[in-house]
This record gives C-alpha cells, structure tokens and sequence, in this order.
C-alpha cells in the first residue's frame, strides 16, 4: 500500500430494500465477517461503521442499516438525506423485491443527493435454483440509471467486500490511482487484510 498523501474520509452510507431482502446481513458480513440463517427483522435502523483502504484514502463508512417494513418508510429520508452512498438491496429469488429496489432508485433519483454513489446489490445469490430476478435484465437496468451492480450472497460473501470497495473508489474525494493496489479491511473485531479480488 502506498502510504504517501494518506487522508481519511468519512461516508455516510444506507442500505434501502425490501423486508428480507438481505440488508442486515450484507452489513454483518462486511462488518464482522459473519453470517447466521435467522437474522432478525430490523426496527427502525441500525448503526454500524467500517473503515476500508483504497490506495492512500482511508474510508470511512458510517452506516445505515434500515428497516424493509413499510412502516418505517417514512423515517427512510433521514438515512438518505446527506448520504454519500446508498446501497439498495433486492432479493434474486424475490422478483417483488426487485420492484421495490427500482422504487426506492426512483425515490433517491428525485430526493437524494444528486452526486450520491448508488449500488443495486442483487443478494442471495447462493440460491440460484429459486432465482426469479435476471442478471441480464438488471445489468441493463443499472447501467440505463447510472448503478454500480452487483450479485452478492451475504451468505457465502461472494462479491460483499467487493462491492463496498467499489463504492469507496467512486466517492468523489477519492482519487482513483493508475495502478489500484487493493484494500484493506481496518474493522473490529480482527485487523484483516484482502486484495480486492480475493472474495469474488
Ligand atoms: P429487514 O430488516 O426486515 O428489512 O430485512 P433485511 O433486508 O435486513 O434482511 P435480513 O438480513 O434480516 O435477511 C433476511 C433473511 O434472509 C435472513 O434469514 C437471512 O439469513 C437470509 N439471507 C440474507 N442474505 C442471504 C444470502 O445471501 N443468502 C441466503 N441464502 N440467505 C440470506
Ligand atoms: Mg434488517
């Protein structure tokens, strides 16, 4: 890693996506390196934060985990508003939940930040036999509204790291070097180190 010029930046980040979808999880994943099978249904929100190195700029990640129940819809701008990143989550064997993520895009299109980095993450990408939602249909539909895309499995963690490094290197106080070296995960609760394409 270059250690020249370094700089910390601080991002705000949300997670927006129907019930079940996955958000909770994707977050324990990146966050904690964990997985379990019986996530609870989030209330309200919740709070986390992960740093991540890109080359010589030290990010951040303030985090956002909200509720999917439609209840708390209305609290969702508080989350959104000022947010440097947003990550909408849907489910790939849940085409209702697809519906929903293009909802939420509309949503932050019209009311969010408009320099805001937003990624679609296609979750549970594990269970390819009960998939419903397309690679094919979404990767179009992402790159028409300006989306980074993934398919993520909080499960196995194919492509979660991945996919929060890529939103580090398209926030805009981050210079993107000629030769990107990686990342480094500086989270609790162990140090860890990965290239960026160890987990994909
Ligand atoms: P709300 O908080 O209610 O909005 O839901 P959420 O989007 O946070 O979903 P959550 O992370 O709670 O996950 C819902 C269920 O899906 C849990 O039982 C998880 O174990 C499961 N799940 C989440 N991600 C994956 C995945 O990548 N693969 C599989 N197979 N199951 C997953
Ligand atoms: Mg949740």
């Amino acid at each position: 890693m270059a250690t020249t010029g370094n700089k910390n930046i601080n991002a705000k980040l949300v997670l927006l996506g129907d019930v079940g979808a996955g958000k909770s999880s994707l977050v324990l994943r990146f966050v904690k390196g964990q997985f379990v099978d019986f996530q609870e249904s989030t209330i309200g929100a919740a709070f986390f934060s992960q740093t991540l190195a890109v080359n010589d700029v030290t990010v951040k990640f303030e985090i956002w985990d909200t509720a999917g129940q439609e209840r708390y819809h209305s609290l969702a701008p508080m989350y959104y508003r000022g947010a440097a990143a947003a990550v909408i989550v849907y489910d790939i064997t849940n085409m209702a939940s697809f519906t929903r993520a293009k909802k939420w895009i509309q949503e932050l299109h019209a009311q969010g930040n408009s320099n805001m980095v937003m990624a679609l993450a296609g979750n549970k990408a594990d269970l390819l036999d009960e998939r419903k939602v397309t690679t094919e249909a979404t990767q179009m539909y992402a790159h028409d509204n300006g989306l980074l895309f993934k398919e993520t499995s909080a499960k196995t963690a194919i492509n979660v790291n991945d996919m929060f490094y890529e939103i580090a290197k398209r926030l805009p106080q981050v210079q993107p070097a000629q030769n990107p070296q990686g990342m480094v995960l500086t989270g609790r609760p162990a140090e860890r180190t990965m290239n960026a394409s160890c987990c994909s």
